[in-house]
């Protein structure tokens, strides 16, 4: 098996942008091989070969033209999966979470041109849901690793982040307050809107208390699709929204240490109910 990364360690500085902006962007953190090896791969299953396969027209028919989107995504290559306990995400899981955290569930998403603008959110579920049992778990780490096989230029499905917004605790209307200023001291610093570009073989490593969103895909983007991955990890605890059910055929091909990330409940209607 190929190694997928260039770098097997975060850096000290990489750390503590982490902690700072809520983020590490690693641009072209891929070895130049694994990249094209993983694009074949992700591409490969027949329901998304043939989604590309299918003309514009017959796509429009569709109930989402310009996405594909999987969620929990199952079908994983042994390249893709190799990326959830690559050395580079180990370290950096260790360096921020600690030793306690288990793999939440992944996602696969290719966006077509004519795909829409994601709006600011942030993705950590015990802050947007209303259920009081969650707010002991509000403050334990939920964090995204978010890959780009094929990248982004700036303003074609480009990922928009707010550096440090990740220090402002959500609240319903904060995505619209965000960048008026009233919420800079909470943060500590200006939050501002930073639309990202990022080469191809590119992944950021995210606290999902970071609000981000994404730039539209115009039609005319060179471009034709824009592949996005995610592994999600959360601190040990009760389960996140997505938690997902690992599928038998994972457990029966994982290491022992690969064993002891999926060693956690997935999430149910009524797993936040009888605490
Ligand atoms: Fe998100």
């Amino acid at each position: 098996m190929m190694s997928c990364f260039k770098h097997t360690e975060p850096t000290e500085d990489e750390l503590a942008a982490f902690h700072r902006d809520g983020f590490i962007a690693y641009p072209d953190a891929m070895k130049d091989d694994y990249r094209e090896a993983l694009i074949e791969e992700v591409l490969s299953p027949n329901p998304i070969a043939h989604f590309l396969s299918i003309s514009d027209k017959e796509r429009a028919d569709l109930d989402t033209p310009t996405r594909y989107f999987v969620r929990p995504w199952d079908d994983r290559g042994p390249l893709s999966d190799a990326l959830i306990d690559e050395p580079l995400i180990t370290s950096l899981l260790e360096a921020t979470v600690g030793p306690d955290y288990h793999f939440c569930h992944s996602s696969m998403n290719l966006a077509m041109r004519g795909a829409e603008a994601g709006r600011f959110h942030q993705d950590h579920h015990h802050w947007n849901h209303d259920n009081p049992i969650n707010l002991a778990e509000r403050e334990r780490y939920y964090i995204q690793v978010l890959y780009y096989p094929n990248g982004f230029t700036q303003g074609d499905r480009s990922l928009i982040v707010v550096p440090g917004s990740h220090r402002v605790s959500p609240t319903k209307d904060t995505a619209e307050r965000l960048l008026t200023g009233e919420l800079d001291d909470e943060a500590g610093r200006k939050l501002e809107a930073i639309h990202l570009e990022l080469s191809p073989g590119s992944f950021v490593y995210l606290n999902a208390r970071m609000y981000h969103g994404f730039d539209p895909k115009p039609i005319d983007s060179p471009q034709p699709f824009r592949i996005f991955l995610i592994d999600i990890f959360k601190e040990a605890g009760p389960p996140h929204r997505y938690t997902q059910e690992i599928p038998q055929s994972w457990r029966d091909k994982a290491s022992p240490e690969r064993l002891k990330l999926y060693d956690r409940e997935p999430y149910t209607e009524t797993c936040w109910i009888d605490g």
